[in-house]
């Protein structure tokens, strides 16, 4: 396992947990919600899982027989089971597997189904995941793919100056690396020095900010701050380079999707930002708009 994976991990892991506690582990809509596919009795394959293991439960939910669940080391394992117990599941309905040992574990041609959701735009070596999931999906099975968007300068500003910033200044990559509590109250006191303690007071109409703060920079929202800026790698793609990556693979695309996230904190200012990429004020904001795309394996 390469370093950038388990350092990904570590960072990821943090996040995931403090999801699962804020309950906002499942605030994206489910994928299943927007692409046309039956996974009913399906064999499944979770990549990239995450301790929360949403999309793995979801797949059951929607009558999946059997679902794989694959992620670095063993560190999420306990929280995943939990969690799929949780949600009523059998440990004879699901698998979970060590990224180091995951193909030896699989057999090819085996999957109806994979779902890969925000994980490959992490890994130093793509290609290479990309041919084992390939290899693993039956021919005219389906795979759901998650790729960062590229371009856009709200999308640059996080993804260049920010993740710049936390390599290039150890006070914000300190700042970055503490507990989420620390960095709201820290983007909070920032944001009330601009708004409250000033030599004039604010103009009246715009006083209202000022109790918007705290809802607009919640922990959620940190934690997307830290998934953005402390992980190792974050390649991002637009949609050709995402055609050439899945039909490298042996992958057709079938559909993008446009999911539209529901947002309590200031992202909810973005949700039909992603809902709607083609639009020019998107576009402008965030480029390409994220990937959201179904494939599916040529026979
Ligand atoms: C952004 S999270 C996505 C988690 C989950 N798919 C979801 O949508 O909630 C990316 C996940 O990829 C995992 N990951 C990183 N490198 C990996 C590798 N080489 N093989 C498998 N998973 C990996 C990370 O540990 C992390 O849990």
């Amino acid at each position: 396992m390469d370093d950038a994976s388990l350092e990904t991990r570590q960072v990821l892991s943090r996040i995931h947990e403090r999801q699962i506690s804020e309950g906002v582990a499942k605030r994206l809509p489910s994928f299943l919600d927007d692409v046309e596919v039956d996974i009913t009795n399906a064999h499944c394959l979770d990549f990239g899982c995450g301790n929360t293991a949403r999309d793995s439960i979801r797949m059951l939910d929607a009558g999946a027989k059997h679902v794989t669940l694959v992620d670095v080391e063993d560190g999420w394992m306990d929280t995943a089971r939990t969690q799929l117990q949780q949600a009523g599941y059998h440990s004879s309905q699901f698998k979970l597997l060590d990224a180091r040992t995951w193909t030896k574990a699989t057999t090819e041609n085996s999957l109806d189904f994979i779902v890969c959701n925000g994980v490959i735009h992490h890994l130093a070596e793509p290609d290479a995941a990309m041919s084992a999931l390939s290899a693993r999906l039956r021919p005219g099975g389906h795979l759901y793919l998650y790729l960062m968007g590229k371009g856009g300068v709200l999308r640059d500003f996080v993804m260049k100056i920010l993740r710049d910033l936390y390599i290039t200044d150890p006070g914000f990559k300190r700042l970055i690396d503490s507990d989420p509590d620390v960095v709201r109250s820290a983007l909070i006191g920032g944001a009330r020095s601009i708004l409250v303690t000033r030599s004039n007071s604010l103009p009246e109409q715009y006083k209202g900010l000022v109790p918007l703060l705290e809802d607009a920079i919640d922990v959620d929202f940190v934690l997307t701050l830290k998934d953005r800026v402390a992980t190792p790698i974050y390649e991002q793609y637009d949609l050709p380079m995402a055609i050439e990556l899945l039909e490298s693979h042996g992958f057709t695309l079938v559909d993008r999707v446009f999911p539209a996230p529901r947002f309590k904190n200031i992202r909810a200012l973005l949700e039909d930002v992603y809902a709607f990429p083609d639009d020019p004020i998107s576009i402008f904001l965030m480029g390409s708009g994220n990937l959201h795309l179904l494939a599916q394996r040529v026979a």
